[in-house]
């Protein structure tokens, strides 16, 4: 295998609440060369998701990492702070959720979501934004991306 592009060592974690503790993700080990595919496959509740969020740290505030390494190219993501996870994620990193009917939030138009992101996470201006937002939603067969943004 080429170099991990993600390396995943004895990592667990578990969720607390007054009066015991439950594992979630217990010890798992695993690591994802440059591009490899990897399908992690289990039955339902087995905790796919919850490892995914767990990597991602994307967790309810009652779940905490509580033990092991994340290698991202080399860094350690167990240990990073908010800010510093809020770097690498959206822009390194990304999810792609389950549930595609909830992944936009009805209230806001497409293109506010797009350029929110392109100009958090590749600091471009609006309009700079406004164009890589179009030039995306093309490249994914919508026809008049404009309209479609809007
Ligand atoms: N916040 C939480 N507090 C307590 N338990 C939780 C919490 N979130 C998830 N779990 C439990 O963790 C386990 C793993 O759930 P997870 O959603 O990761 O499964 P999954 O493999 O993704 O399932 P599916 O195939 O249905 O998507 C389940 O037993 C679930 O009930
Ligand atoms: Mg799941």
């Amino acid at each position: 295998m080429s170099e991990a592009v993600l390396e995943v060592k004895s990592f667990r974690t578990v969720v607390k609440d007054k009066h015991r503790e439950l594992i979630l993700v217990d010890s798992i080990d695993f690591a994802i060369g440059t591009k490899e595919v990897v399908a992690l496959v289990g039955e339902s509740g087995s905790g796919k998701s919850m490892t995914s969020l767990s990597i991602m740290q994307l967790l309810p505030r009652s779940v905490a990492i509580a033990g092991g390494e994340v290698r991202f190219c080399g860094t350690n993501l167990v240990g990073l702070n908010k800010r510093q996870m809020a770097r690498v994620r959206g822009r390194r990193m990304s999810m792609i959720f389950q549930e595609p009917m909830t992944s936009l939030n009805p209230v806001l138009t497409v293109g506010t979501q797009l350029t929110e992101a392109i100009v958090r996470h590749l600091g471009a201006s609006k309009m700079e934004a406004v164009a890589v937002a179009e030039d995306w939603i093309r490249r994914v067969g919508f026809p008049e991306p404009a309209r479609i943004r809007n």
